[in-house]
């Protein structure tokens, strides 16, 4: 049974059948203002901040689950009927006259009820802190029809979780009003919490933007408080405003609502646009700009070209890597959606979705710095601002904020990885851009004083070097990229091998970058302690048939076959080849135990068997039900470094096969659960009576990961400091396949053959059809070069 499936053409998600198992999501957005929104029009809408700047409510952990959201209702003024132009929240049935489209950067919702035909497209212009809601109503029979049409939002005013937790008093400083001459309701919070938790100190300030709801047509009535819309013994599917009318007065107090009723009246065959808007202005300017901000959009044609405007920015940042594989399925992905759901998780941050609320952490300091190197390839100049604001986030001993909220507010932890993904985001950034200036920029400590962001890194190598244990591996302290393993060793201390073998592969990539800078000097301490580590690993970390995952307590092991649970975990097989780990044999054998033991019909698992009892000396992992989350479930993310390793080992048939068993969408749709278009955190194990359920889609580093490994591994087109590296690693029975890269503002069009049938080896490559020595495409003299490769065995 599905529920929906892609278009034609790849650039839209078609829902079919609006009861999906799980609210299937699209982010509108750009970069400021934010809404989610599912195919039955529950989401959220917030300002720059999911927790300060909240707009909207969206009731957490409630059943029915997705609610609100933006609904528009249509109440038939001669017959009594209401329904509601996303099939909840009224939930007429049948649900089958109910579609839904996500594309990028908008959601359309279609629908024919009571012979109405109506769609309504959901979008945020790309230069305008609003959402629009353009719905456009047909007249299908044959009478005159008379039509209230009432767009709806309930209001979170400002601190999402104050409004959580402290609505009784709250509510009294919510303000709401509507401007007959604007046809707008007006909303605000006349005192703002701004402090992260919330706090009792009484801060003296207000929320500094006014909401605003408005509409096309000459209002007839409206609402501002939701007792009164609802009514008593309701909820959204029933209001009782759309049998009474809606009050037409403005707050009192109470939970502040924005509802504006327009009439409508159509002949038969008759259409006519209702432009719902809903969105912020910035205080100081608030009388003066409200006008010229509320009437902004109210012709169609101006959404139409916002709708254009959106669509080019995606084509735009879409454009900058194409793929035309053997594999139509995995084209679709590769084109769009992995880099679409990248460019999303980058810019909310991972904070927001329908599993992540907004309210209970700040931005991650490795989910931003992986999130980067997928942004970097379209937009470098925002990568380079994540740098910089990465930088921030970190002392001069190199400690950085494990999670951080902006500028100036953090949490120290004892993660054992977080600063050295500071290198990751910094070595790829130079790759892709050539911009070896960001070296000598400057940024601030946040203990006090500035320095370089080679200073910054080179303050990454001193922690790691200040951080060792017993074995000369990191300690592994509340946790490593395993946020689970965050008691291990008790008291001891214990040590992390993936943490050794991710040390050694970022400290690696610094080296090469100061070799290339020609400031190797500074690497010397880099390389000794890269050499140390490895060193260490090949000596205490190997267990036979594959790589240990950690020291605990009084030398213990985890991840050893020594164990009976978590006997072997994913990431020190697939880092160790990651990080170079000089032994081949040891390598191959490791990756062959990976995919003896954790791989399943879903996906590579994290690690198994699972734990079935608490082990306090191991943590949280062991607390968790079996076959979910980190407990053993194929976690999405280090699958990608699944594939990675497979690709360094030239195995280009495991690789794809591995990418395309983790393409959202191959699981039934009714068992995967999640969106099936874009990546989950998570997919329960077999060893769950839930096997293959999906969970925490949208915000995950996924989605950067295999948009970056499906380019630069298998496609095998690399940025690599001397210019863009092609070395593909595919399935041998590939004849050959088409690729775009853009690289440092040249387009690449890459044809690749593969005659022999190789997974690997290129014997030629010709640029503008003359031939090229080495894996290194040169730049070329002008804006759009053709690269042919051939792949041989000659290799
Ligand atoms: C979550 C966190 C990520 C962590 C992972 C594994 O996805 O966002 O930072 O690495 O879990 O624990």
């Amino acid at each position: 049974m599905a529920f929906g499936r892609f278009s034609d053409d790849g650039r839209e998600f078609l829902i079919t059948d609006v009861r999906t198992p799980s609210p299937w999501i699209n982010y509108l957005e750009n970069g400021r203002y934010f809404a989610t929104i599912s195919a039955n029009g529950g989401g959220i809408s917030y300002d720059r901040s999911p927790l300060h700047g909240r707009i909207t409510r969206y009731r957490i952990n409630d059943v029915p689950p997705d609610r609100p959201g933006k609904y528009i209702y249509v109440k038939d003024r001669d017959s009594g009927e209401v329904w509601s132009l996303t099939w909840q929240p009224v939930g007429r049935e049948p649900a089958s006259a109910y579609r839904a489209a996500h594309g990028f950067g908008y959601t359309r919702a279609e629908a024919e009820v009571e012979g109405i035909a109506s769609s309504v497209v959901f979008l945020v212009p790309p230069e305008d802190d609003r959402e629009i809601w353009k719905a456009v109503l047909t007249n299908r029979t044959k009478r005159p029809r008379r039509l209230a049409v009432v767009g709806y939002v309930e209001l979170a005013l400002g601190h999402a979780l104050v409004d959580l937790i402290n609505q009784c008093d709250d509510q009294h400083f919510n303000r709401a009003h509507f401007e007959k001459g604007l046809d707008a309701v007006f909303a605000t919070k006349t005192y703002w919490v701004t402090e992260t938790r919330g706090t009792q100190h009484q801060e003296n300030k207000e929320w500094d933007r006014w909401a605003f709801f408005t509409v096309n047509r000459p209002v007839a009535a409206y609402e501002t408080v939701r007792e009164r819309f609802i009514g008593p013994f309701r909820n959204e599917a029933n209001p009782i405003a759309l049998e009474s009318g809606l009050s037409s007065k403005d707050m009192d107090c109470g939970n502040a609502v924005a509802a504006l009723e327009v009439d409508l009246e159509l002949g038969p065959g008759e259409s006519a646009d209702v432009i719902f808007s809903l969105g912020v202005i910035a205080k100081p300017d608030f009388e003066r700009t409200k006008g010229e901000i509320v009437r902004k959009y109210r012709d169609p044609a101006s959404v139409e070209a916002a709708l254009g405007r959106v669509r080019e920015g995606w084509d735009r940042f879409l454009g900058h890597a194409r793929a035309a594989t053997p594999d139509p399925e995995a084209d679709i992905f590769l084109n769009f959606w992995i880099p679409y759901q990248a460019k999303v998780a980058f810019d909310v941050g991972r904070v927001a979705s329908f599993y992540y609320w907004g309210i209970g952490r700040g931005f991650g300091y490795r989910d931003t710095a992986q999130d980067t190197i997928a942004i970097v390839i379209a937009d470098p100049e925002r990568a380079r601002a994540r740098v910089g604001l990465l930088a921030r986030q970190m002392r001069r001993d190199g400690k950085v904020y494990h999670h951080f909220y902006g500028d100036g507010e953090g949490e120290f932890t004892e993660h054992c990885d977080d600063p050295l993904w500071f290198i990751l985001a910094v070595t790829e950034y130079i790759k892709e851009t050539g911009d070896h200036g960001l070296l000598a920029a400057k940024e601030p400590f946040l203990d006090g004083g500035e320095g370089t962001i080679l200073e910054h890194l080179m303050a990454v190598v001193r922690f790691a070097g200040a951080n060792l244990g017993a074995h000369g591996l990191p300690k592994f302290g509340r946790g490593d990229w395993n946020d689970t393993l965050d008691y291990i060793g008790g008291k001891d201390g214990g040590e992390s091998v993936w943490g050794a073998m991710f040390y050694a592969a970022m400290l690696g990539r610094l080296t090469e970058l100061l070799d290339v800078a020609k400031a190797g000097g500074q690497g010397v301490e880099a390389r000794a302690l890269r050499d140390r580590l490895v060193e260490a690993l090949e000596k205490h970390a190997w267990d036979g048939d594959w790589y240990i995952r950690a020291f605990g307590e009084a030398g213990r092991k985890i991840g050893s076959k020594e164990n009976a649970a978590g006997r072997i975990f994913v990431n020190t097989q697939s880092w160790a080849v990651i990080a170079g780990l000089p032994d081949r044999a040891r390598l191959v054998r490791a990756m062959d135990s990976l995919a003896e033991h954790l791989d399943t019909p879903y996906g590579p698992k994290i690690c198994a068997p699972a734990f079935r009892e608490i082990d306090p000396k191991i943590g949280l992992i062991t607390r968790c039900v079996r076959g979910k989350k980190e407990n053993g479930a194929v976690f999405c993310h280090p699958a990608a470094w699944v594939i990675q390793a497979e690709c360094l080992l030239g195995r280009g048939d495991r690789a794809f096969a591995y990418f395309r068993k983790m393409l959202p969408g191959r699981i039934a749709q009714e068992t995967f659960c999640a969106e099936p278009y874009v990546y989950s955190q998570y997919i329960t194990s077999d060893e769950h009576e839930t096997a293959g359920k999906a969970s925490h889609s949208w915000q995950t580093g996924t989605a950067a990961w295999m948009y970056r490994v499906g380019y630069d591994d298998i496609l095998g087109l690399r940025p690599s400091y001397q210019g863009l590296v092609v070395d593909p690693v595919i399935p041998a029975a590939w004849k050959g396949f088409k690729a775009e890269r853009v690289f440092r503002g040249a387009r690449y069009l890459v044809e690749v053959e593969n005659p022999d049938g190789v997974a690997r080896g290129v014997v030629s490559i010709h640029v503008d059809g003359r031939p090229v020595e080495g894996p290194i495409a040169p730049r070329p003299a002008g804006s759009v070069c053709r690269v042919s490769v051939k792949m041989g065995k000659a290799a």
